[in-house]
């Protein structure tokens, strides 16, 4: 009996199973490849046309086998150990041996890490889109709540009275000086890595700038072996991400904590009920949000120690880098929406606030620095109102006739007024506009500036995005040349 032909496989049979078979693969990840590695191979065989390495029948026939494996989407691909492969292995049997000349001058590890930072691109500009969102949020809050006093604390304590506008202009200039970090590192991950085939280059008379071009990306990257070799871009955005996630935690804590005193109501989409208390509406999505911190930083630790000691050029090591590049930036990115949502359909409460305020000696403080300005030395002032405040015991009358008594004996004439005017939340917080403080004042210019920026983010966001449509469009029409 004649033997069956060995079934064509890229890697010929050199690896047909064992359980390490399994564990090579990373076809589970490479499904979020897919788009991009039709896209860089697109771009790889036209360029392969426009240096006559292929000629036009080669490169016709080759696009067209890309086209049906798009059509028939990653579901329909060959077993194999990883997308590359299983692209070229579908084009053969799509196209026959001509598909075979699509890996001309290019090895798997440049169409990695071009995939990688292909894809990293979109996901690092939809952070930025979700940011947006949430900052935009954040400055509607305190559009709306500029006048809307609410107790300030540190260490958790009532410290000073604050403005819920103040609270949210905070995380808004947080988050903006993250979208910077996103910019920044996007200028960073916005170059080709193929050209460099396996790390070595080839003696093809290969035209990178052109592949890069047709990728949207800024210029090919300068060194082959750095090019394969590097994943620091994937460590930066992970890092950005991680940024973004502690922010997220802090903002989502506080949230958290202002519906537990009754500042704010979350919408009933962004809380859960108890299965046993029916009483119960708990900031479950704002807690999710408030542990993605631990997805981040889990895979930015995860990346670093992957990277940590690997010898040039490529190892395998890197395939694993992937999956927590993908998933840690998508989970910030959903935490972030999750946020915005959280923040905009949140209703805050005034009257709750205003008393919040007026308990405990929270303008303690405007009475020392009120002091201060008559010509007690602060620290005086300082330890005269501390006296006086432990004494009363939270109780106003009795910290007043304290106060009083206390600077009849510095020959202060204070007026019983004067006090109680100093003690008002409302007035403490119209006092304080010095540059970035609370008053309704400064934080109208604290507004102008966040608009401001707020309005360079959104249009850079759509640069960038007009850059890759640009290039996309061109790479079709390219395509579409050879129909
Ligand atoms: N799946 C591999 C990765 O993600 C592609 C590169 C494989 N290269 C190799 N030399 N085995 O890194």
């Amino acid at each position: 009996m004649a033997e069956e032909p060995p079934e064509f496989a890229v890697r010929g049979d050199r690896f047909s199973g064992g359980p390490a078979r399994g564990f090579l693969s990373s076809m589970e990840t490479d499904v979020h490849l897919f788009t991009a590695d039709l896209a860089v191979d697109r771009a790889h065989v036209i360029m392969l046309g426009a240096q006559s390495i292929l000629d036009e029948e080669e490169v016709a026939a080759i696009l067209v086998g890309l086209d049906a494996i798009e059509e028939a989407g990653f579901d329909e691909l060959p077993a194999a150990e990883d997308i590359h492969e299983a692209i070229e292995t579908d084009l053969i049997d799509r196209v026959g041996p001509v598909g075979g000349k699509l890996h001309t001058a290019r090895s798997r590890n440049d169409e990695v890490a071009t995939c990688i930072r292909y894809h990293l691109r979109e996901d690092m500009l939809e952070l930025v889109s979700s940011l947006l969102a949430l900052r935009d949020a954040l400055a509607d809050q305190a559009h709306e709540h500029v006048e809307t006093v609410m107790p300030g604390y540190t260490h958790l304590q009532p410290a000073q009275p604050t403005t819920v506008a103040h609270w949210a202009i905070s995380y808004e200039r947080s988050l903006a000086r993250d979208v910077d970090r996103v910019f920044d590192a996007y200028n960073r991950i916005n170059r080709s890595p193929l050209g460099a085939a396996a790390f070595a280059g080839t003696p093809y008379p290969i035209d990178p700038m052109l592949t890069a071009e047709l990728l949207g990306f800024e210029g090919p990257m300068e060194n082959s072996m750095d090019a394969v070799t590097s994943r620091d871009v994937c460590l930066e955005a992970l890092a950005v991400a991680s940024s973004v996630a502690v922010t997220l935690s802090a903002l989502a804590e506080d949230l958290i904590l202002f519906t537990n005193r009754g500042f704010i109501d979350l919408d009933d989409d962004y809380a859960s009920t108890s299965s046993i208390m029916p009483q119960k509406k708990n900031p479950d999505s704002l807690e999710l949000v408030r542990a993605t911190s631990g997805d981040a930083l889990g895979a930015q630790t995860a990346v670093a120690t992957m990277l940590k000691g690997l010898p040039r050029a490529y190892n395998r090591d890197l395939q694993s880098v992937t999956p927590h590049l993908l998933t840690g930036i998508d989970s910030v990115t959903t935490a972030t929406d999750v946020a915005a949502g959280g923040v905009s359909t949140s209703t805050w409460y005034p009257a709750v606030l205003e008393s919040s305020v007026s308990e405990g000696l929270n303008t303690a403080t405007d009475v020392a620095d009120f002091l201060a300005i008559q010509g007690v030395p602060f620290r005086t002032a300082h330890a005269i109102v501390a006296e006086a405040a432990a004494a009363a015991e939270g109780d106003m009358t009795t910290f007043v006739s304290g106060l009083l008594e206390a600077t009849t004996s510095l020959e202060l004439s204070l007026e019983v007024e004067t006090i109680e005017e100093y003690l008002s939340a409302v007035s403490s917080v119209n006092r304080r506009d010095s540059h970035g403080g609370p008053a309704p004042r400064a934080v109208r210019t604290q507004l102008t500036q966040v608009t401001a920026t707020l309005d360079e983010h959104h249009h850079m966001l759509d640069t960038h995005r007009e850059g890759l449509e640009r290039a996309s469009t061109r790479l079709e029409s390219e395509v579409a040349r050879y129909a």
